[in-house]
């Protein structure tokens, strides 16, 4: 249906599970006219969409840019001119690690309508699934989010000693690749080796699969499991609560306490 203004919903999808999709996401995605869509928006969330809307992938994988994001902004205006009702639909929220902000200026600079729909960003919907509280009275007074990866791969340029406080969980978004530098850093600027580490695969999906080790032990661990899809560590005090609140599978529990203990 062409709409008199065309308007861009930037819409939050959340971390993977479908039903993790606020109400009114879903309302917009049931009623799009055209959903352009992220890498890390399941296919069960598209199929919400209805038959008729078109569907425009711009999937992007790290160190694989399919569509530049240049190019996604000037998409989006001009579907938005044509009086379309566009879903820009994001993992997670679009506005943590997910350049619905870029793409909120860009809209501003050419008068177009839009709204942000916030989504359960990544930090939020593996530590529910995993039972692992970002904060907890005693173990963590505030919670960090930081990217593990910066632009053009360029070396992380962070304030380490503020970092590396042991009374602060860090929910570290896209460190694979980094996470021996991550971890190596953290030690040499005062935390404890045997800080416990949460790395989780593909959270709130029936693909999840999650270690819990150590600041130290992390690095080698993850390299073994050889993890496919998005990694999120959860680092600090908290993360020790998701084997005794029961959040992790038999067999992450077994090797966990092994490493743990
Ligand atoms: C480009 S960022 C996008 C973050 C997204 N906007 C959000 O709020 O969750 C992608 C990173 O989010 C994290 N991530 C997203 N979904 C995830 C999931 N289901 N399980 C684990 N990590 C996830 C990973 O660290 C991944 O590399």
């Amino acid at each position: 249906m062409k709409h008199q203004d065309g308007c861009v919903y930037l819409v939050g999808a959340g971390p993977g599970d479908p039903d993790l999709l606020t109400v009114k996401a879903l309302k917009l995605i049931q009623s799009a006219d055209v959903i352009v869509y992220d890498r890390l928006v399941s296919a069960e969330i598209l199929d919400l969409a209805p038959a008729g809307a078109t569907r425009i992938s711009v999937g992007k994988q790290p160190q694989h840019h399919p569509v530049p994001q240049d190019e996604i902004n000037e998409l989006i205006v001009k579907i938005a001119r044509n009086g379309r009702k566009v879903v820009r639909l994001k993992g997670g929220d679009p506005f943590i690690f997910g350049r619905g902000s870029e793409e909120a200026i860009e809209l501003t600079d050419h008068g177009v309508r839009f709204e942000v729909v916030p989504g359960i960003t990544a930090a939020q919907g593996c530590a529910a699934a995993l039972r692992t509280p970002l904060t907890h009275r005693g173990l963590a007074g505030g919670v960090r989010y930081l990217t593990g990866h910066c632009r053009q791969d360029r070396e992380l340029d962070f304030d380490w000693q503020g970092l590396a406080d042991p009374d602060t969980t860090l929910v570290v978004y896209m460190g694979r690749a980094n996470i021996p530098e991550i971890s190596e850093k953290l030690i040499a600027h005062g935390l404890c080796g045997n800080t416990p580490v949460l790395a989780v695969n593909n959270g709130t999906t029936p693909q999840a699969r999650q270690i819990l080790s150590t600041l130290k032990g992390m690095p080698e661990q993850v390299d073994t499991a050889g993890f496919e899809g998005p990694v999120l560590f959860i680092i600090g005090k908290v993360a020790n609560l998701s084997a005794k609140l029961g959040g992790l599978n038999a067999e992450t529990s077994e090797i966990a306490s092994a490493i743990l203990a």
